[in-house]
């Protein structure tokens, strides 16, 4: 035991990590995590994500070591995917015995894995909780509202996930603000970042061209939808060229609907590039247009206006106190436009954006394994 927390030595904590959106997230943590001597982490991958440029790439880019476990699910559709998750975690979970188990963001194998632990009696931590879109049709959402409610600590990344929380009820004991983890992955490779020679491999000049991703189901599962955003981005590209960074989703949906944009577009689709590449496009875009939701965070950070095709956002944070803007079909040539003639102001990060955020969750899960222990003894 060590006396001044309380906590057992060798405290085992499982990191989950599944897909492209997770890598950003748990770097900083287990960096921080490896540097503790009152617990072990393993790190466990599910394997929702597994081509080298969605997974590899982002543990070397980040400096991660192999996952101690790997589940190797793959893809399928949301039952199979959440329920491989659940079987394979289940027999790690037996056989390990985490102490306490830390899930990240959204995806399916965020709820996956959570459940598996909290039905084993596993305290589940769930770091970037309490962010909602009130928009259900979001596979999304349902991973964060369900792994929310059955989570037993709570980490937030802004005070709108407080909010959340509380106006569903969640008691306020279990939540902790603890900030933008992602800032902590930008701070920690800030370096290695402003040293990729990505734009100049891409024949771009800084601020001269927009970067672009998308892969939500809602913009790319429909052939008109779709076909209806390329011919916008290919006027968005007359003004100022761009770089399209493209999932493997959107690669496979532009086959089966037997889309393309023309050779002569100043568009260049390329695969989705790692961590340290992608942030630098980003840092030196004059736009980003996208879907994601990591990307609307890093935009408000970097000060780089955000263009986000969709009807809402789970992170209002990023409008009301970042360069985030949500945009359509119908209104995106207007606010490439006004994003153009704009200047860029300077802006201050919102709260507890400040790559500090792995050294409070440490500190909040040590009080909270020494806390639950002591109910234990
Ligand atoms: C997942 C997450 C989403 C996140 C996104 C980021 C869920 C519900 N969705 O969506 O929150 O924003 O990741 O990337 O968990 N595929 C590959 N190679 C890969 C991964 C996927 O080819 O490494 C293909 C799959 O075969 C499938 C498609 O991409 O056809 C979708 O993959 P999936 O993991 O189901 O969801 P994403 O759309 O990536």
């Amino acid at each position: 035991m060590d006396s001044a927390t309380g906590a057992r030595p060798g405290t085992l904590i499982h990191l989950i990590a599944a897909a492209r959106p997770n890598f950003m997230k748990i770097a900083p943590l287990w960096h921080a995590l490896a540097r503790e001597s009152w617990c072990r982490v393993e790190l466990v991958h599910t394997g929702q994500h597994y081509d080298p440029g969605m997974s590899d790439a982002f543990f070397r880019d980040l400096e991660l070591p192999r996952p101690d476990i790997h589940l190797g699910v793959g893809s399928g559709s949301h039952a199979e995917q959440t329920a491989r998750v659940m079987i394979e975690y289940e027999k790690v979970c037996r056989d390990r015995e985490p102490d306490c188990v830390i899930v990240v963001g959204d995806v399916n194998s965020t709820l996956a894995c959570a459940l598996v632990a909290t039905k084993l009696h596993m305290p589940v931590a769930h770091l970037e909780a309490g962010l909602r879109s009130r928009d259900r049709r979001m596979p999304e959402e349902i991973n964060r509202l369900l792994t929310d409610a059955i989570a037993d600590r709570l980490w937030t990344p802004s005070p709108d996930g407080d909010e959340n929380l509380a106006a569903e009820g969640v008691d306020a004991a279990k939540i902790a603000f603890v900030g933008n983890i992602m800032i902590d992955s930008f701070e920690l490779m800030r370096d290695k970042i402003a040293s990729s020679n990505i734009v100049e491999r891409l024949g771009l000049t800084p601020r001269g061209y927009g970067a672009v991703t998308m892969h939500r189901p809602s913009n790319v599962d429909e052939r008109d939808h779709l076909a209806r955003l390329l011919v916008e981005l290919e006027s968005v590209a007359a003004k100022l060229p761009l770089v399209f960074a493209v999932h493997p989703r959107t690669r496979q949906r532009m086959a089966d609907f037997d889309l393309s944009l023309p050779d002569d577009a100043p568009i260049q689709l390329i695969e989705p590039l790692g961590y340290l590449d992608f942030m630098k496009l980003v840092s030196d875009s004059k736009l980003v247009i996208t879907d994601s939701g990591g990307i609307q965070e890093e935009t408000t950070y970097l000060g780089i206006p955000c263009l986000t095709l969709r009807d809402n956002t789970e992170r209002p944070i990023t409008i009301t106190e970042g360069t985030n803007r949500l945009v359509n079909a119908d209104t995106l040539q207007a606010a490439v436009d006004e994003a153009l003639a704009g200047r860029r102001e300077s802006h201050r990060p919102p709260d507890k954006w400040d790559g500090r955020t792995a050294g409070r969750v440490v500190a909040d899960l040590k009080r909270f394994l020494t806390r639950i222990e002591r109910i234990t003894e």
